[in-house]
């Protein structure tokens, strides 16, 4: 069977970063645990994939990761309390993250030489089929389902696809950046070239790539040749550039993307998806925005002293 238009069910979540942005509080906790208002981020980005139809889940882990492991294991002692007291949805909320995928694997990464690599680590699980990458840190919102059109478009042109958003000039530093030219459809675009974190003034568009792939296995042996690229690390933008300019490899393409995205490897991305969230909350929201609403008028809009 061709390995470019079979149904995607494996996706691939690296997890071994440092999140340093973050620290102290990911000394000894991984970012990826950090509550958004009472579901750790990495449960956001598991529910994401198995929605798309992914729900075989490797994760590739690091030193300190272990609370991720337990996270999505069962908890046979809390599960026994609570179901003695009789407290049903408390019981609901604590097997929910054991019930979601049909597997959750683990693979150590070892030294993090950087997302190339933690996505090489993959190789071995992954084998020849195409597969998706979710990167911790990116939340999407659930109503705008950014990795099913992904796969979509994957079936649809093969090779591999990237999720992209247009982003203020003046923040395109801070991430891989496209340059594309259209492929057709609305969202869709072709992409043309790819630079990992570009120096003010020498980014090819505005188009950022944020922490969705949709990956072709020939990545892998593209990842083996990567040299160190920016910050030292082995890039995927750098191996996603080969296979971009290279004419006898599968295409890439980029879905451009306008839904809600938070960003909650970084400090201040992270309080915005959490107010937000706890605003739209069925069961906090009303009061969390009514105490939101007067503590902005009052404290924050009004000058102090
Ligand atoms: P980041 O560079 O954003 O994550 O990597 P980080 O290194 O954890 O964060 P800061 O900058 O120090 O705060 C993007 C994603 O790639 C993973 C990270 O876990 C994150 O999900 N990653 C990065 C790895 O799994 N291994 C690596 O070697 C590097």
């Amino acid at each position: 069977m061709n390995s470019t238009r079979r149904r995607i069910t494996k996706a691939v979540v690296p997890v071994a970063g440092l999140g340093t942005r973050f620290l102290p509080a990911t000394k000894a906790t991984p970012k990826e645990m950090l509550p958004v208002v009472d579901k750790p981020a990495i449960q956001y980005v598991v529910e994401e994939a198995v929605t798309a139809g992914m729900s075989d889940i490797l994760m590739v882990t690091g030193r300190n990761k272990r609370p991720l492991e337990d996270h999505f294991d069962r908890n046979y002692e809390l599960e026994e309390t609570l179901a003695r007291k009789g407290d049903q949805d408390k019981l609901a909320r604590v097997c929910a993250p054991t019930e979601l995928a049909t597997a959750v694997h683990y693979v150590r990464q070892g030294d993090p030489k950087g997302l190339g690599h933690a996505v090489l680590c993959a190789a071995p699980h992954v084998g020849s089929e195409p597969f998706a990458v979710l990167l911790g840190d990116d939340l999407i919102d659930p109503r705008d389902p950014l990795l099913t059109r992904m796969a979509e478009v994957q079936a649809r042109y093969g090779g591999s696809v990237v999720a992209l958003m247009e982003v203020d000039p003046g923040q395109i530093h801070l991430y891989g950046c496209a340059a594309v030219r259209p492929a057709g459809d609305g969202d869709t675009v072709r992409v043309t070239d790819l630079v990992e974190k570009p120096a003010p003034g020498e980014a090819p568009s505005n188009y950022a790539v944020i922490g969705r792939y949709v990956l072709d296995p020939e990545i892998f042996e593209v990842l083996r040749r990567t040299e160190p690229g920016r910050g030292g690390e082995i890039q995927l933008t750098d191996a996603l550039r080969a296979l971009a300019v290279r004419a006898d490899a599968g295409p890439v393409h980029g879905v451009v993307f306008s839904g809600r995205r938070y960003d909650t490897g970084d400090r201040l991305g992270f309080l915005q998806a959490t107010v937000r969230l706890a605003c739209e909350r069925e069961d906090l929201g009303p009061e969390f925005r009514s105490w939101l609403g007067e503590f902005v008028s009052r404290d924050v809009l009004v000058p102090v002293g």
